[in-house]
């Protein structure tokens, strides 16, 4: 019988280790594993399914041995320069960068979702910004029981969002304010920030991605246009704040609905707490609701703090939390793959 190989593209990355990880969970029927990265990895060892890899160097020759499937993390310009020759090899990619994901030709999938665009697919499919990918699992099904008129995102954005450089700058910032005299307002620091303009530690920078013309980010422009592409709501109205914050792991987003129909409460909150994928945290009694230490780490979407927006006829407030890492790129990814396997 053939042999499925699977190519992690960007395995030495912090959301490839995390593709390597939930694949080493699930246990996919999955033959052979090769894992690349840039020339600045080759060569180096990772423990992946209880062996040691070694990690290859990405070229135009990678995908010359037959690969079934690729998951490439790896940014959007590798993307654009090896996903078409990657395809032209036969092989299926699920691409967690940017590059594709606007792009007529190539289905943007969340499995919860929209699982049935997998199969439109001419050899690339795009997987969607994190931001986007949590929320359009609590809205997908309200949209299809209300029909959602509009929506606002604000988002509360952790810095492994933004890589490991991200991260850095946050550990930077906790060490500087520990040892210096515990500086509330420490906007020119000591140390030298790997990513953001500004010190995140202590602060909340409304500023991820490029600025656009219009003066918004592409990040919050992400957020329009690929929520309307997975709902398939391509004049819907939906506007975004993106915020970064400092937290390490988890996006939080508080979400506006507007819908053209009314709608029960007890009912909505029904409604998403049978969603596939989602976790219902909504017992203010108890001070229960969704927050990132908790959501960290696990592949569900968990939603709270669902109150109706008396300010419309038909609104309803959400507070939105998911594994950005996890959920928002890496297991979305592996379940796209998991879903291919299945359909054989
Ligand atoms: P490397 O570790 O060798 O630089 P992150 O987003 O966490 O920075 O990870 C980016 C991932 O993409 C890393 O695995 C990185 O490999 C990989 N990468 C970056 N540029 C290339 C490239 N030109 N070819 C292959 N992999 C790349």
């Amino acid at each position: 019988m053939k042999k499925i190989r699977l190519a992690i593209v960007g395995a030495t990355g912090l959301v490839g280790r995390t593709v390597l990880k939930v694949l080493e969970e699930k246990r996919l029927p999955i033959d052979e594993y090769v894992l690349f990265a840039s020339k600045n990895s080759a060569g180096k060892k990772l423990k992946f399914m209880d062996r040691d890899y070694i990690v290859q160097e990405l070229n135009d020759l990678s995908f010359d041995s037959g690969f079934d499937y690729a998951i490439f993390s790896a940014g959007g310009s590798t993307a654009k320069k090896y996903a078409p020759i990657a395809v032209s090899k036969g092989c299926i990619v699920v691409d967690n960068s940017s590059a594709f994901r606007m792009d007529n030709n190539v289905p943007l999938v969340v499995p919860e979702v929209n699982p049935e665009e997998i199969k439109n697919n001419h050899g690339i499919i795009s997987n969607p910004n994190c931001s986007t990918i949590q929320a359009v699992v609590a809205l997908k099904p309200l949209d299809d029981k209300y029909r959602i008129k509009r929506i606002i995102y604000s988002t509360y954005q952790a810095v492994s969002g933004a890589g490991r450089n991200g991260v850095l700058d946050l550990e930077s910032g906790i060490r500087d304010y520990m040892q210096n005299d515990s500086n509330f307002s420490s906007a020119k620091p000591t140390y030298k920030l790997q990513k953001f303009n500004y010190p995140i530690f202590s602060n909340c920078l409304p500023h991820i991605d490029v600025f656009l013309e219009n003066g918004y980010t592409k990040e919050e422009e992400k957020m329009v246009n690929e929520t309307r592409k997975i709902l398939k709501r391509p004049d819907l109205k939906v506007t975004a704040t993106a915020v970064r914050v400092p937290v390490f792991n988890a996006h939080s987003e508080a979400i506006n609905v507007e819908f053209e129909n009314d709608f029960d409460l007890a009912e909505l909150k029904n409604i998403l707490s049978n969603a596939t994928g989602i976790i219902l945290q909504d017992d203010i009694e108890n001070c229960i609701y969704p927050l990132a230490i908790n959501a960290s780490g696990h592949d569900e979407v968990f939603v709270g703090r669902i109150r109706r927006d008396y300010s419309v006829d038909y609104g309803v407030n959400l507070w939105v939390v998911a594994d950005n890492i996890r959920k928002g790129a890496a297991s979305n990814a592996v379940q796209i793959v998991e879903r291919m396997l299945k359909k054989g």
